[in-house]
């Protein structure tokens, strides 16, 4: 079972020409609204792949009218909604600008993300089978918990490093690094994590060489056009391409990767087979507006194969 703690959110998607920068206004035509946050993002993607009955999320939602949609979407999408809990705070809403590149930029106001909670997911969903999946747009230190929980409990911790806090400390990542099996980052993301640490690596691959050894765990990098890394803590290194596409929005393609990764991870195929399928998956879900409306099945992977 792909258990997701994290966060789930209501994306409001505007198309500009250009991402305003400081102190600028940009008009757009009008706007979009679509489900997302990297915890839901990250369960569709794997319950497109994995089919119903495979995938569960756990997280906080408001009492409006938005978490009942997200709710809504999610157990139409296959996942597993009995873990996501009410708070008293909205639900999490993300303002995101995608330019004519497919390149965005998001704000996200947390509301309800910021109450999850691990004691809110009992014993019984944490397992030697359990593939935890987490991200960082819920407290860190109750993902630390879930992390703590699931490997104590011999399970698997696939965690995604994003996006980089604020201000993220050495004692954080070295936390992080000891709770986990597979931290997946971009380039950026595994340059701040070395850095957190004290290293200055001079490159991504060097960075997530580090991380691997520091945590004797497996550091994937996701590059886009140049496809996806591993680095093993024993100085293995795993590459698999990215597809040739045109995209229309990147929103969700790293969410749409890991949610991929996690599945095949569980169907115990290799880590390629992982990294590739999780490729593919991103590739696909770049051809359409949204997190989630790209985000392929099973079949339409296979059919890229034919
Ligand atoms: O990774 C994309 C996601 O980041 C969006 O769906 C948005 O909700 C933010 O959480």
């Amino acid at each position: 079972m792909i258990l997701v703690f994290g966060s789930l959110n209501i994306d409001l998607v505007a198309r500009v020409p250009v991402i305003p920068g400081p102190g600028r206004t940009v008009l757009a035509p009008s706007y979009e609204t679509h489900f997302g946050g990297k915890g839901a993002n990250q369960a569709v993607a794997a319950a497109r792949i994995s089919g119903a009955g495979k995938v569960a999320m756990a997280g906080r939602v408001g009492r409006e009218g938005f978490g009942d949609a997200a709710i809504r979407n999610l157990a139409e999408s296959g996942v597993a909604t009995g873990l996501i809990v009410r708070a008293d705070e909205p639900t999490g809403c993300a303002f995101i600008t995608v330019d004519a590149s497919g390149e965005n930029a998001i704000t996200v106001a947390s509301g309800a993300n910021m109450a999850a909670r691990a004691a809110d997911v009992p014993d019984a969903f944490v397992t030697p089978d359990t593939i935890l999946v987490l991200q960082m747009e819920v407290p860190f230190a109750e993902a630390l918990a879930m992390a703590r929980r699931t490997r104590a409990a011999s399970g698997k911790v696939v965690w995604n490093l994003a996006p980089v806090p604020e201000k993220m400390s050495g004692a954080m990542v070295r936390d992080l690094l000891q709770a986990t099996d597979y931290l997946i980052t971009n380039e950026h993301e595994a340059l701040d994590a070395a850095s957190a640490l004290g290293t200055k690596p001079a490159d991504f691959e060097t960075a997530a060489a580090e991380l691997a050894k520091a945590g004797q765990l497996t550091c994937v990098v996701t590059a886009g056009a140049q496809g996806a890394f591993a680095f093993a803590a024993d100085g293995v290194r795993v590459h698999a391409p990215s597809l040739k596409i045109t995209p229309v929005d990147t929103t969700g393609a790293g969410d749409t990767f890991v949610g991929a990764f996690a599945c095949i991870l569980g169907e115990k195929a290799s880590l390629k087979k992982a990294l590739e399928v999780g490729c593919e998956a991103a590739a696909l879900k770049c051809l359409k507006l949204g997190a989630q409306d790209g985000m392929p099945a099973r079949g339409e992977i296979r059919a890229l194969r034919a």
